[in-house]
């Protein structure tokens, strides 16, 4: 984890940002049951692990950057050495003070009757309202309560402002600290990839190369996977989010994989498409050649200033040309842009923010237009080409066809960093690498 500073600069950061009338209110998702009473291994929601480093659930953070004292205060599970022996260390809200800069720590129990004193005469309580019916629930009821106390000098505040505004506009562009995480994230994700390559060959399982990737993500320290796994061999690659990952590759496949790190709470988001047998076959290669080329003439355009549709704009221009190329579609470029008949093969879009989240907090447009990109900011470059197996009116050689080819792009001050370029992507680097 990183040091504890790097944790107060950012709530300072925050504070400075929403201003001295406003609070902030931000809590942990609630544990969610998987079956009967077992429990889905819990991930801390990111803007609060963002602002403070802690994983533990049931954690709320209030942040009231006007107040003269306990500006930052925290609701933890207490101590409670019986619970310690069957659920793990607690850090406690002796933890939160000496440990997570907390002014003031308090058990997380009381949370509901000290929310309305916390948040009383604040101009704004920032907040993510529908996320969390529960805490939706006690800020509702917080805010009634001091309707009926303003006469006593407490008022409720006057809007609840979405995080999107303050919060995520600096989780938007990374610090340092950020940077190396997702570089990390990426080596460890990039030897996953190497070692699927170099082991999928016919008759291993999509759930075989899946656990190797998951595994190499463990064996490095990572979380695990920053998403499910995706690995999807011949016709599941057409399947934008296939995680089933039960079948045979089959001589002549190419499998899709889908898959990234994370570490520190930071994830890599990587795609390669490759071919089962070590060699693409001529089809193959041709509707791969058109993605690679859109991707790489994609990834130069990135730099401050360029926006993340004019992105989109031009891989679809290109893709569209090479699906007429292939004799997927007829007519011009124009014209199927124009009726959106490339959606049929290129239905997603190019780009999303990366970072603690896979696709990462932030807002995509600046008074409804696509906004520029800034120095600092990750994004993903993934255009892929899906071919139906059972498409009508397609070359039959194409059909069944799934590539995708995704890295992940720092915009630095005069241009771009790719973070995952040590991942091989040209025709002769995948063969190499499928051959170990
Ligand atoms: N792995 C999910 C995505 O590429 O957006
Ligand atoms: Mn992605
Ligand atoms: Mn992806």
């Amino acid at each position: 984890m990183f040091d504890s500073a790097v944790f107060a600069a950012r709530r300072d950061a925050y504070m400075r940002a929403i201003g001295p009338g406003a609070v902030a209110v931000v809590r942990s998702l609630p544990e969610r049951l998987r079956n009967g009473d077992a429990f889905h291994p819990f991930r801390q929601l990111s803007d609060l692990f963002y602002l403070t480093g802690f994983v533990e659930p049931d954690t709320t953070l209030i942040l009231r950057p006007g107040a003269e004292t306990d500006r930052v205060v925290m609701f933890v599970r207490p101590r409670d050495p019986d619970m310690e022996v069957w659920d793990g260390r607690r850090a406690g809200v002796e933890g939160a003070k000496e440990v997570y800069g907390a002014d003031a720590a308090h058990p997380a129990a009381e949370l509901s009757s000290k929310m309305w004193e916390l948040i009383a005469n604040c101009e704004e309580v920032h907040y993510s309202l529908g996320l969390d019916e529960d805490m939706d629930k006690q800020i509702g009821r917080a805010i009634a309560y001091l309707r009926k106390t303003e006469k006593k000098g407490k008022r409720p505040p006057r809007a609840v402002v979405d995080p999107r505004a303050a919060l995520h506009e600096l989780r938007l562009r990374k610090q340092p600290e950020e940077l190396a995480a997702l570089r990390k994230a990426s080596e460890i994700s990039i030897e996953a990839h190497l070692l699927a390559m170099k082991t999928g060959r016919p008759g291993v399982f999509e759930h075989e190369l899946e656990a190797l990737i998951n595994y190499t993500f463990r064996r490095h320290g990572g979380t695990g996977p920053g998403y499910t796994t995706i690995v999807g061999a011949g016709e599941n690659a057409t399947i934008l989010h296939y995680i089933e990952n039960r079948c045979a590759v089959a001589d002549g496949d190419l499998v899709l994989v889908d898959a990234g790190c994370e570490y520190q709470h930071y994830t890599a988001d990587i795609t390669r498409t490759w071919p089962a047998s070590g060699r693409f076959t001529p089809p193959q290669r041709r509707v791969y050649e058109i993605v690679l080329a859109t991707q790489v003439s994609a990834i130069e355009m990135v730099k401050p200033g360029v926006t993340i549709d004019e992105i989109h704009d031009h891989c679809v221009r290109n893709l569209t040309e090479g699906m007429i190329a292939l004799g997927l579609l007829t007519g011009t470029a124009e014209e199927r842009i124009a009726d959106l008949a490339y959606k049929k093969f290129y239905m997603h879009g190019t780009s999303h923010w990366l970072g603690l989240d896979v696709h990462d907090a932030g807002a995509y447009t600046r008074g409804g237009k696509s906004r520029p990109l800034e120095p600092g900011m990750v994004i993903t470059i993934e255009p892929g080409l899906y071919i139906a197996a059972d498409a009508a009116d397609v070359p039959a050689e194409l059909r069944g066809i799934g590539i995708r080819i995704e890295d992940d792009v720092v915009v630095t001050d005069r241009g771009h960093e790719v973070l995952t370029a040590a991942c091989p992507k040209r025709i002769e680097d995948i063969e190499a690498a499928c051959r170990g």
